[in-house]
């Protein structure tokens, strides 16, 4: 199948796989994803398919709604690759980028080895930041049921991916646990420029947040 055809078929796979979900990995986040990852991918020449194919498949079975199962996301996408009779370079190529792809706490380091696995990676954690990152985080939090902020609970540093996983604080922690170190995270130069308004955008957000919070604006 050519290229193109499998990008398109892909997108439409992908669309209605996750069309009812409500947690912040919904259709519209691969898309943001996949629209922002072509923009890189053009930037920094690489391989468009490959960036393309990764970009929209990243969240296929996320292990956080797999009973933490980090297989079942580069799995699924093999299957579905094998199935449109994508070449083995190609099923590689993007399954590997996958597996590699989730953030698994401050301390624990996930390196991309390929520019497209960076472009992905980078392209996913824009989509965590900035206006749209604000939005998906309360989703997120809500979805399992957390509390948006509790003054007396301070952020909390994870050293190994399973404390990141069973972390159970309310939302606002999670913009210092995760959200504000994502900047200083990006592999691309174009990604490091895209990133500096959004963070920028979300300490503004924080800063106005606390002091709603206390009754000082
Ligand atoms: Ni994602």
């Amino acid at each position: 199948m050519a290229s193109k055809n499998l990008i398109e078929k892909t997108r439409y796979h992908v669309e209605k796989e996750l069309a009812g979900d409500s947690s912040g990995h919904d259709w519209w986040h691969i898309y943001r994803v996949w629209s922002v990852a072509k923009k890189i991918a053009e930037e920094e020449n690489a391989d468009q398919t490959v960036v393309e194919l990764a970009a929209l498949l990243h969240d296929i079975a996320d292990w956080k709604f797999n009973d933490g199962d980090e297989l079942a996301g580069p799995k699924q996408a093999a299957l579905w690759l094998n199935k449109n009779k994508a070449p083995l370079k190609l099923v590689d190529a993007v399954c590997k980028i996958i597996s590699t792809l989730s953030f698994k706490g401050a301390n624990v380091a996930t390196p991309m080895t390929t520019i497209e696995g960076k472009i992905v990676q980078d392209a996913d954690r824009l989509d965590a930041i900035g206006a749209v990152g604000i939005a998906r985080t309360f989703a997120y939090g809500g979805n399992k049921n957390r509390l948006i902020y509790h003054p007396d609970e301070a952020p909390v540093v994870h050293e190994s991916f399973e404390h990141y996983k069973n972390n159970k604080g309310h939302t606002i922690n999670h913009f210092h646990e995760k959200l504000l170190l994502l900047k200083d995270r990006m592999n691309t130069q174009t990604a490091k420029k895209i990133a500096e308004g959004r963070h920028s955008f979300m300490q503004n957000y924080l800063n106005r947040f606390y002091k709603e919070w206390n009754g000082d604006a």
